[in-house]
């Protein structure tokens, strides 16, 4: 039976009943769903509304409840429109006419509010977690190769010689601020609406400090009208998992460019790696795709739940049973892909030869730039005479450090024998030594920052 049959003669319609119903996802909530109504019959009782025998005997009921559910043995119905619904028809057959005093003074709207915001802090601290994990891979792979180079680009062109650790402590730092995110996405979701009724708040005295404290709520709404609706928190850890997925996705990006042959820096283990049905040498990098294109529905989740909100009048509309899928969707994709994108960092073979193979000498161009301004050349003047140097090493088809000195000095007095200690990829990457340069003495400093930043236990 419906929770709200009286004023209509007619059953809805079984096509209506497909649209209108929400139990197929919102059973997820179930558990939390229990609680909150434990807690809430304490209250009514706290509050003198109902007897302290009633609330225990509604406490023990719903304890039943939650042990068919867990059991799987939680005989759903077709009538039970919402986890609410099936929750509280349950407790009345187990219970009996007392089970009907639970929901005194409260409503769905509060209530999904209330269940839909516990699941979420549950959540967000399991996907803080996978994360903490993906940076724990990040630095203790980071950790093994400080010394080792390989090109930095911009643009996706060679641009200066960096180190394989600082490449990879830069997603460090990514999913630090995402991390952070998440923990202040959590801090608004962690606030209790239940108390709020419908829309207006409850005549009842329930103690809603109370609680939101027995909840695990930090506290508790200030407005009934925006409590009932508010759904802020959805859309910002949507958010946060739409940004921490663009930040892998862009990783993956780099891992597909990288073990591409023609690059060859890094090989996926083969755990982590695809072949093809048709050519027997193909090694594809699927999960990295797969790490791409997953962010494609995180993103549009997160524009499917701003475009609900955007147009809604005050306090609670229907539209707002469209928040629970895209979320439980985006968390369901985060904890897929979470555990395998660590899995491949701390996998990932390294190639260090071939990306020291791939340091090309124009990438110390900026280098030679700075040998000039170290002699007072002011640097604008500096670029142009490199840029010179660079064209005829490219018009004789040879390095920059092939050209002869006294063909260099044509182009400048300034250049003499030292030049040649320009062209040392290793020298190049040591002097970039200012905090947060890729210099191998600043990157133990990075990673070491890193460390504090997620106390990591160094002995373990
Ligand atoms: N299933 C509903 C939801 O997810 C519960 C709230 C229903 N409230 C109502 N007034 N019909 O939003």
């Amino acid at each position: 039976m419906a929770l709200w049959g009286g004023r209509f003669q007619d059953a809805p319609d079984d096509a209506m009943r497909a649209l209108n119903d929400s139990l197929r996802f919102d059973v997820r909530m179930a558990l939390y769903d229990i609680k909150g109504s434990k807690a809430y019959a304490e209250a009514l009782a706290k509050a003198g509304v109902i007897s302290e025998e009633d609330a225990g005997r509604i406490r023990g009921g719903l304890h039943l409840v939650r042990k068919e559910i867990e059991n799987n043995q939680f005989d759903f119905q077709a009538s039970d429109e919402d986890i609410h619904t099936a929750v509280e028809r349950r407790l009345i057959e187990l219970v009996g006419a007392v089970g009907g005093k639970l929901h005194t003074g409260r409503s769905r709207n509060d209530q999904v509010a209330t269940d839909f915001r516990l699941w979420t802090m549950d959540a967000i601290q399991t996907i803080d977690k996978l994360l903490h994990n993906i940076q724990l891979a990040l630095i203790s792979q980071a950790e093994e190769h400080t010394e080792s180079l390989l090109p930095g680009y911009t643009h996706l062109q060679p641009a200066q010689p960096i180190t394989v650790a600082h490449w990879l402590m830069s997603f460090f730092w990514m999913l630090s601020r995402d991390r952070e995110r998440l923990q202040q996405a959590y801090e608004r979701t962690a606030i209790s609406p239940l108390g709020s009724g419908a829309l207006a708040g409850t005549p009842f005295p329930v103690d809603r400090a109370w609680l939101a404290k027995e909840l695990g709520f930090n506290s508790h709404s200030q407005n009934s009208l925006d409590a009932v609706s508010d759904r802020d928190f959805v859309a910002e850890t949507l958010f946060a998992l739409a940004l921490a997925g663009t930040h892998l996705s862009r990783f993956a990006e780099d891992v597909i460019i990288y073990s591409n042959p023609l690059f060859g820096f890094i090989t996926l283990d083969d755990r982590y790696s695809t072949g093809s049905s048709l050519m027997p040498q193909k090694r594809n990098a699927d999960p990295m795709e797969l790490t791409r294109g997953k962010v494609g529905r995180l993103v549009g989740h997160l524009t499917g739940i701003l475009t609900t909100l955007k147009g809604l009048p005050s306090t609670y509309n229907k539209d707002l049973q469209e928040d629970k899928e895209s979320l439980f969707d985006a968390i369901d994709t985060m904890n897929m892909l979470l555990p395998v994108v660590a899995a491949i960092i701390q996998t990932l073979k390294l190639n260090t030869d071939k990306m020291r193979a791939a340091l090309a000498e124009e990438l110390l161009a900026t280098d030679l730039a700075d040998y000039l301004v170290k002699k007072g050349m002011p640097f604008r003047e500096a670029h142009h005479a490199v840029g010179q140097v660079v064209r005829i090493a490219s018009e004789r088809n040879c390095n920059m450090s092939d050209i002869p000195v006294k063909d260099l000095q044509t182009i400048s007095v300034l250049f003499s024998d030292d030049v040649n200690e320009v062209f040392n990829f290793d020298l190049a990457v040591e002097r970039k030594n200012a905090p947060g340069g890729t210099a191998p003495q600043a990157v133990k400093q990075q990673i070491q920052a890193a460390k504090d930043l997620i106390a990591v236990n160094n002995d373990d």
